[in-house]
């Protein structure tokens, strides 16, 4: 169970080799967080990853799940549950693509919204259910400013990552007064492989401060969380920018 500030005694992360996610769960093993499950694709980086949170005193289990194999999730994730409760999930795992070889490779792009989105309302339906069924725990998202105004420079992750986070908005209202809270997470620009090599955006940030808003908002079981908190202000504005306006900004 969750503690009287909203901290999860235990975890499972759907992408267990993401840097967002493991830097989020150190900071709450920190906390009172016990258990972890890290379920993704299987691989030395999955085992690495287990490893390195063992080692900070936490028991934890890998699993195999392909966000991209939608037809096991019900299995896998019901595995996981049927070993005990859940307080939170972190659903992590994305995949940035490389836009202009995506836009002339279809079948390149239509795997960046399969995994990002339709593998997320797989994903993210099937953890709501488990989470609904034992009456508490908390859904975490990490979606992105990527999806609030969706830039030319990336639109096939921004469009994917825009219906993800609709998507969990709507979970979020779906589920309350239910004991289930759904918190999606923006953040913007964040230096982690994810973004290795790319160059840097305004107000780029770090993946330990990610974790530090998480916390914060699972604290204050907050809707939604950005990440640095300034972006809010920043994308209510490029939001409501003309198109015309905004097609021309060096974004
Ligand atoms: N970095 C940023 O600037 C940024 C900003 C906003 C939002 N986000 C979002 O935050 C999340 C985590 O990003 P990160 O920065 O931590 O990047 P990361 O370290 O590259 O993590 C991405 C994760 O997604 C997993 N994944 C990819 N395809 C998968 C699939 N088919 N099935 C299961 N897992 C799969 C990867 O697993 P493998 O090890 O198997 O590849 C990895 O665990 C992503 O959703 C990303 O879109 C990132």
């Amino acid at each position: 169970m969750k503690d009287a500030f909203g901290l999860p005694q235990s975890l499972l992360v759907l992408g267990g080799t993401s840097e967002i996610a493991l830097a989020t769960a150190r900071r709450l093993i920190a906390r009172r967080t016990r258990t972890v499950w890290l379920a993704g694709r299987s691989s030395p980086d999955l085992d690495a990853a287990a490893r390195h949170l063992r080692d900070l005193g936490a028991e934890v289990h890998t699993v195999a799940f392909d966000a991209l194999d939608p037809e096991t999730h019900e299995a896998v994730l019901g595995k996981v549950f049927a070993e005990g409760d859940i307080d939170m999930v972190l659903l992590a795992f994305g995949i940035l693509g490389d836009q202009a070889h995506d836009e002339r490779e279809p079948v390149s792009a239509v795997r960046v919204a399969q995994t990002n989105y339709t593998g997320a309302v797989s994903a993210g339906l099937v953890s709501a259910r488990a989470l609904q069924d034992q009456g508490h725990g908390s859904l975490v998202v990490l979606s992105s400013v990527a999806g609030e105004r969706v830039r030319r420079g990336n639109f096939i992750y921004g469009s994917s990552k825009a219906g993800l986070d609709a998507f969990a908005q709507g979970l979020g209202d779906a589920l309350h007064g239910t004991g289930v809270h759904v918190m999606v997470v923006r953040p913007g620009f964040v230096r982690s492989r994810m973004t290795a090599g790319l160059e840097e955006t305004p107000l780029a940030t770090t993946v330990q401060a990610v974790a530090a808003a998480v916390e914060q908002g699972l604290r204050r079981r907050s809707e939604t969380v950005w990440v640095p908190g300034r972006l809010r202000v920043v994308m209510s504005a490029l939001r409501h920018l003309p198109r015309g306006v905004f097609r021309r900004l060096p974004v």
